[in-house]
């Protein structure tokens, strides 16, 4: 079984007196350390699945095993304590907590997983340096540019040294330069530490640096 085992899966919103088929019928399997582009246009599921992956989100039918832990089958908590440990999350607006500054910002996902209070300190400076940023850790986020704010962000996802990361349009926000450099770092990251990479995005040059892209239209992925 993969790392990330998705077979038939379908997730639906209600819609008035009916429901919105979102993702319908999903298979998608990624190995431990792949890097996975998601791409598709605009309502068609991309951010869906994603949710569903970093088990946010539940689903309707089908199965979804996750390092061979069945999601399906997981209490809230359960994922809770799988998020809090495992997925790192980094999205297109950054959501920083703006009037806190970065190393704060950085230890706020250790509040929800087991590393001893103690170790805090460390966690956050070794996070900011993977992330290239040591030096804006009592920076406030509200001073600074798009790009450091992402790469505080993925320093955030790095607090917990998740398995896995996901990212929703992490470049979505940024001039091409920066999300080159915030390409850089996630490729780094995949490479150097292992960390299994799934990002959402628009921009075929995000999508050609991952090693593999899946394309999703109207909730289907496209073979
Ligand atoms: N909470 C919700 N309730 C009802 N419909 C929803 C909900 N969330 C998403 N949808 C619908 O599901 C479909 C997929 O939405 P999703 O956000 O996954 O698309 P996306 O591919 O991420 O789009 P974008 O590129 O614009 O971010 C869309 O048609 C959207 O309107
Ligand atoms: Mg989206």
């Amino acid at each position: 079984m993969a790392f990330i085992d998705i077979h038939g899966l379908c997730k639906s919103y209600p819609v008035g007196k009916g429901r919105f088929s979102a993702l319908k019928n999903v298979d998608l399997t990624v190995e431990r350390g792949e890097m996975l582009a998601i791409t598709g246009r605009s309502g068609s599921g991309k951010t869906t699945l994603l949710n569903v992956i970093g088990t946010l989100d539940t689903f309707d039918a089908g199965t979804y095993f996750y390092d061979g832990r069945d999601v399906g089958k997981m209490s809230d908590g359960e994922k809770a304590a799988l998020r809090a440990s495992e997925i790192g999350f980094v999205h297109q607006d950054f959501l920083l907590m703006n009037h806190r500054t970065a190393a704060q910002n950085v230890a706020m996902p250790l509040y929800f997983g087991k590393t001893p209070y103690a170790k805090f300190g460390a966690r956050v400076e070794e996070a900011l340096t993977a992330a290239g940023v040591p030096e804006q850790a009592k920076k406030r986020i509200s001073d600074m540019s798009g790009g450091q704010k992402q790469r505080v962000a993925i320093a955030r996802a790095l607090a917990i040294s998740p398995s896995l990361i996901i990212a929703d349009e992490p470049t979505g926000a940024l001039d091409r330069t920066t999300s080159d450099e915030i390409m850089d770092l996630l490729v780094e990251l995949n490479e150097k530490d292992g960390i299994t990479v799934i990002i959402v995005t628009h921009d075929p040059e995000v999508a050609a640096r991952c090693r593999r892209a899946v394309k999703i239209s109207d909730g289907e992925i496209e073979v």
